[in-house]
């Protein structure tokens, strides 16, 4: 079991999550935890899910440094892929967590298949966060097994 966690990240918030989610992860199933500057989206294929840990910027926008791999994903045949989103955003904008919205739609319209209901986090993770990525990393792990 292959599962590919990647995130995009300005302040910290979704690396650190992102980081909990794999190690978590790890106990479980092989982990490649990657950069989205630096993951390829047509790699996806290789994996048996991905799990996408995004911050929204701008007014409710997928930030600018994820736009290639975000594009990137329509061209990529997901058919066989579980996916899932989740990452902190700020309850102070209006567009609360957009990215995470925009990121779920786009690995669905790319045929991907959404094994957990995407998750949001107001700025800084607490514990109670921490346990909610848990739950959606138990649901990956529950749908590849
Ligand atoms: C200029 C700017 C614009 C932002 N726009 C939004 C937004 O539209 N919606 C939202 O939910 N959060 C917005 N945020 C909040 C960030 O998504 C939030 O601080 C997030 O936790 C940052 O994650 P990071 O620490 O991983 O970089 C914005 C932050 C900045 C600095």
């Amino acid at each position: 079991m292959k599962i590919l966690v990647t995130y995009i990240s300005m302040s910290g918030r979704n690396e650190k999550i992102a980081k909990h989610l794999a190690t978590y992860l790890e106990n479980k199933a092989e982990v490649d935890l990657e950069q989205m500057v630096d993951a390829d989206a047509y790699s996806i294929p290789e994996y048996d899910a991905v799990v996408v840990v995004t911050y929204t910027y701008g007014d409710g926008q997928v930030p600018d440094e994820a736009q290639d791999f975000y594009e990137d994903l329509l061209d990529v045949d997901l058919e066989k892929t579980k996916f899932a989103v989740l990452g902190s955003s700020s309850k102070t904008h209006i567009h609360y967590g957009r990215a995470v919205d925009y990121f779920t739609m786009q690995l669905n319209s790319a045929n991907g298949d959404q094994v957990a209901d995407s998750v949001k986090i107001n700025e800084d993770p607490d514990e109670d966060d921490m346990k909610r990525v848990e739950r959606l990393g138990d649901y990956v792990i529950k749908s590849i097994e």
